[in-house]
């Protein structure tokens, strides 16, 4: 369903991205793994149109969305849980969700995905009129995940999600993205914790240096002692 090929991002005349090759089908969940500034967050940008790729392309279905406009790669079916949540700490639980509708597309489908946010994170509904700030760690994410599918994605992106987290909600939120992914939503998540990623993932690519150069079935990384010496040893 996503295709990402010879991607290459430059910024500010810095090529952070030289290679990244990404191949995810339906319902997969993926991990997308590497260290500090190996180019995690950047690949995400070039999948949302906010980072231009100078060379490559990436593909939803058949669409080619490489350098496409931001909303028109939302209202494709992507959607997104940014490093660091970026909520709106001073509106409520329920208007945040909301702001994951602005599209004038995802609009008219506001209640019933509401519904289903709330379905997936009860805890949201009883503090729906709390303000953002004021949930702990693991709440907030949920909110940001919950915008995220407020726009019912078809691809779910989440980067570091479970920094600030505590592991017990880290275990619920886990559940609720496999959820998540059995009603056919793809799953990218990057994650510098590789181990509990693996836990989470079917398959994953290791990013170094803007290039993909690993890839393979969780137990396999797991199992390949030139991976683990190389980036399990990080943590
Ligand atoms: N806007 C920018 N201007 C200049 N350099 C940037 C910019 N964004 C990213 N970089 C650089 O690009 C490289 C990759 O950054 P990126 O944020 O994609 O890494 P990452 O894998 O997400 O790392 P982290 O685990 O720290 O989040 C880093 O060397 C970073 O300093
Ligand atoms: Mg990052």
């Amino acid at each position: 369903m996503l295709t990402v090929s010879n991607l290459q991002v430059e910024i500010d005349r810095l090529q952070i991205l030289w290679d990244v090759n990404l191949k995810l089908e339906v319902g997969e969940r993926v991990g997308l793994l590497g260290a500090n500034g190996a180019g995690k967050s950047t690949t995400m940008a070039a999948l949302l149109g906010m980072a231009r790729a100078n060379g490559g392309s990436i593909h939803l279905f058949e669409d080619d969305i490489t350098n496409a406009a931001t909303t028109r790669i939302l209202a494709a079916g992507i959607g997104l849980v940014p490093e660091g949540r970026q909520l709106f700490p001073a509106l409520s639980v329920k208007e945040n969700l909301r702001m994951g509708c602005f599209l004038r597309a995802h609009r008219k489908a506001y209640r019933e995905r509401l519904d289903y946010v709330y379905d997936l994170f009860p805890i949201l509904k009883e503090k729906s009129r709390q303000m953002a700030g004021d949930l702990s760690g693991g709440q907030q994410q949920m909110v940001a995940i919950g915008r995220a599918m407020m726009g019912q994605p078809r691809l779910l992106l989440l980067d570091e999600p479970f920094i600030g987290v505590a592991p017990i909600v880290v275990t619920t939120v886990l559940d609720v993205l496999r959820r998540i992914a059995g009603n056919g939503v793809t799953v990218l998540l990057v994650e510098q914790n590789v181990h509990r990623a693996l836990e989470f993932v079917d398959r994953a690519y290791v990013i170094d240096n803007g290039r993909t150069v690993h890839e393979g079935q969780s137990k396999a990384l797991l199992n390949d002692g030139a991976f683990a010496e190389k980036f399990l040893g990080l943590e």
